[in-house]
Order: C-alpha cells, then structure tokens, then sequence
C-alpha cells in the first residue's frame, strides 16, 4: 500500500440496495436525509463522527477520520436499489415502525421518491417471503444479466461517477460451498444451466463485480465469500465485504470475549437468546434462514478465545444462540446474554447482560460507514477481501491463509492503521517510548 494515490471522490456515488425496502435501508435512508438537512446528527458513524489518533498522544491531535482520509460527503450519495416488494421507501418505512411519523414526514417527499427495480427472488433461499415484483428470464444468468443492465441505467441516468452495492435484503437459507462455487467458469457454467446452489444474493454480487461495482454483504449469506466470486473480485480490481453486519448481540460478545481472555477467566458456557418481531425475525424463524445465522454468531468465540492455545481456559464451554420471533417486539429486539465464567482456583461466577437494542438503529449508521469506506478502497485501488473493514461485520471475510480477526479493539486497531497508511502516516503502535527511554528503563531494573 506504499505510496498508494487515491483517487479524489469527484461527482457523484450511487448506492444501490439490495433489499431497498427492508428497515435497515430505510432507517439508513431516512436517517441520511434527515442528516443532511440539519435535522439530526450522525450518531453511530465512525465516518461521520469518529476521530483518529495522529503522532504522539501528548500531541493531542485528533482530526476528525472525514476529515484525515478523502471520503465522499454525504451530500453527493444517490440511492437505489432492488426489491421484491413494489413500495416506496416511505411506504416500507412507515410499516417497518422503526423511526416516528414525525421523523418520518420531515423526509417524505425523498423517501417517496425512491422506488424499487425488480429483485430477483428464488422462494427456496428465503422461505417466509413471497416476491411479488420479481425479474423473470430463462435462466439464472439471464437474471444476473439483466442486474447488470439495471447497475448501468442507474449509473447512466443519474450520472454518478461511481457505485456500491450492499446486500441488506434478507438471509438466505443455509447453504454449503460446493464445486459450482469454485471458479468462475464453474459458475457461469451453474448460472447457465440455474444450478440449484446458486442463491439470488450470488448474482447480485457477481453482476455487481462484473460491473467494476464494491459489493458489501451485510447478512451472512454465503453470496460473495465464494472461492469463485472473491478471485473474481481481485481479476477485476473491485473491493468486497462481508458478512453479516456487526449490530447488538455479537457486538457485546466481541467486548466481553476479549476481557476473559485478557484476564485468564475461563468459560464454561455461554447462551445467547434474542427476542425480535420485525420482518427479518419473521424470515429467521425459518430453520434454513436461522441456521445461516446461528453459524455467523457462533464463529466468533473460538476464534477470540483460542482453545488450543488456552486448553485449562476455553477447550469445554457450551455455546447456545436462540433467536425467537415475538411479533410484539417489533425491530426493538431484546438481545440476552446469560455467561457462565470461572476465577482463582476455579470458582464460579456469572455475567449476565440484557440489551434492549434498536435492530435497524445500530445497523443503518454502520452501512453508511461501509459505503463510505468501500468506495474509498476502490479510489485508492485496493481489491478483494477487504479485512480491515472486519469491525462492522460478526463474521468477517477472510483470505484463505489468514483466520478472520473478531476482537472488536483490535479490528478498530487495524481500521485506523489501514487509514493512518492510506495517507502515509506512521500507524500507532501504542509504544510511546523512543528506544533510548526504553533502554533508560531497562537499565534501571
Ligand atoms: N438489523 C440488524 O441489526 C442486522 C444485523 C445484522 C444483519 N442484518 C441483516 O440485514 C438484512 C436486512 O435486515 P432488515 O431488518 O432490514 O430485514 P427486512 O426483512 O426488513 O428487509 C429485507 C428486505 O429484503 C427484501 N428482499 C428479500 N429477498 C430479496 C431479493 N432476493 N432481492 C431483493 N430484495 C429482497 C425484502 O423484501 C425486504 O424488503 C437481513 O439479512 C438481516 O439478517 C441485520
């Protein structure tokens, strides 16, 4: 990355949506306009709000990160997107109940303005929904075809200089890599002939390579960490990021992992339930889609913990996640962490943490924050797996020498150093000696 020349965001950026519809994107996109009018601030945004760390700490210099690396203003974002459903974006936020009609009607007339393309939907990857406003074509690579047309109109009619797709549609069911994922021959062979492992949000995100456009993965579907999509990522210079965006639950349990770890607590179990009653519940509450989940959830512990490497600590603990649909709860999930731990000489001990969150208001600030990074790896050509972008995501893509980072403190070590080099500032390291103090310190032992 030495020397890296980014590109300066010039014109406009599109930001085409999967699932444009769905609560998250509108309590993003109302959020967004609502922002840009002065009525509210950015809270959440580590690209609107965050600050880095320049020099020394007794230089007290802490520019803001908008301000330290080139990133797209806010103001110069077009959105669009897909759907399955045909609604406004004012329609689908006000029956996603996330936001007050109050809040909602001080952006109504550009949420009515943004309406959806036609999705491409396949009932047997998301079970609970029925697409009514769907692509049709004879097969899955006519399909992705026609989203690559639908990326070009929209770059076309709205001259925008660049494009980044997100997937914030729904979660897949569970599905396996097999040879069809591979290489890119393998699946242009399998779209070819609708190879039945081949999902929808695959399409997009290969229409979307193919197009030169960053896709960004916030569920967990498989989609583009895919041997055969990330080599296409890197042939054709376009960056990519997944999977599954890092909100409530697993957001604690990146916290709270790495304290037992610094302390040497052992773990003897720990049960995570959620209660939720939005739309993307209602799609959990099917076995396929839940357990896409379940395994995104579950990554996380054994990769902070390291088992292997602390056997007395963490080679037997118990790891349930539950997610249940209670309509009543609406997006305002109840996330509950009942955690059983050990100390000195074995003693038991218990931790037990309730979070009553906003699904859609922790997510929405943490897909603006991805668009805005993404299109800034393009700008300063990086390609592929994007791994320093691991801190918004509970199950982070990795390159297949590497194991996926899940500490919370050090993904954001490794953001703010990946944008301290972008720019050619010396990363921190948080050794704030020279080296004739340290050995000052040595000799005084
Ligand atoms: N809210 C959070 O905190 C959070 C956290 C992590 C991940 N996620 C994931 O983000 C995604 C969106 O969450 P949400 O709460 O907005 O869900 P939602 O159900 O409100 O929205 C999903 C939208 O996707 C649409 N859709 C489904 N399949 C589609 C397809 N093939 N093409 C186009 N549109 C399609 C649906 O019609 C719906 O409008 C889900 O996968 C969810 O698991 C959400």
């Amino acid at each position: 990355m030495d020397n890296r020349i980014i590109k300066q965001p010039s014109g406009k950026l599109g930001v085409l949506i999967v699932g444009l519809n769905g609560a998250v994107s509108t309590t993003f996109l109302a959020g967004v306009y609502s922002v840009r009018k002065g009525l509210a601030l950015p809270i959440g945004s580590l690209t609107q709000m965050g600050t880095i760390r320049i020099g020394n700490r007794i230089e007290n210099n802490f520019p803001l990160i908008k301000d330290f690396v080139p990133l797209t203003s806010i103001d110069d974002l077009v959105f669009g997107g897909w759907d399955i459903r045909d609604e406004n974006c004012f329609e689908s936020a006000l029956y996603a109940k996330v936001l007050s009609e109050k809040d909602l009607s001080n952006v109504a007339d550009e949420l009515k303005s943004i309406k959806p393309m036609r999705g491409v939907f396949d009932p047997d990857f998301v079970k609970r929904l029925q697409g009514s406003y769907i692509k049709t074509g004879k097969n899955k690579y006519e399909l992705m075809m026609q989203l690559r047309d639908d990326i070009q109109f929209f770059k076309e009619f709205n001259s925008l200089d660049r494009v980044v797709v997100v997937w914030s549609g729904s979660t897949e069911t569970f599905i396996e890599r097999k040879e069809v994922h591979s290489s890119k021959e393998n699946f242009i062979n399998g779209m070819i002939h609708s190879d039945k492992d081949i999902s929808p949000s695959m399409l997009y995100a290969f229409a979307s390579i193919a197009e030169g456009v960053p896709f960004i993965n916030g569920s967990p579907n498989l989609s583009v960490d895919i041997p055969a999509i990330v080599k296409f990522a890197n042939e054709m210079n376009v960056p990519i990021a997944g999977k599954d965006f890092k909100t409530g639950q697993t957001l604690i349990k990146t916290v709270i992992a790495p304290m037992l770890k610094m302390r040497l607590l052992g773990l003897h179990g720990w049960f995570s339930n959620n209660i939720l009653g939005n739309r993307d519940g209602e799609v959990l509450d099917d076995p396929g889609s839940f357990k896409t989940k379940e395994e995104s959830k579950l990554s996380v512990l054994d990769s902070i913990l390291q088992p292997k490497i602390y056997p007395d600590l963490y080679s037997d603990f118990y790891h349930k996640v539950r997610i249940n649909y209670y309509p009543p709860k609406g997006d305002n999930k109840e996330g509950w962490d009942h955690i059983d731990i050990f100390g000195w000489l074995g003693y038991l001990m218990e931790l037990k943490i309730n979070f009553l969150c906003r699904d859609s208001i922790l997510a929405a600030p943490i897909l603006l924050d991805l668009v805005l990074f993404t299109d800034l790896a393009q700008r300063s050509n990086m390609k592929g797996i994007q791994e320093w972008l691991s801190v918004f995501f509970k199950s982070p893509m990795h390159s297949s020498n590497t194991v996926p980072e899940h500490d919370l403190f050090i993904q954001m070590m490794k953001l703010k150093n990946t944008l301290r080099k972008l720019v050619n500032v010396s990363p921190i390291t948080h050794i704030e000696m020279n080296e004739k103090e340290i050995d000052e310190l040595i000799c005084c032992e």
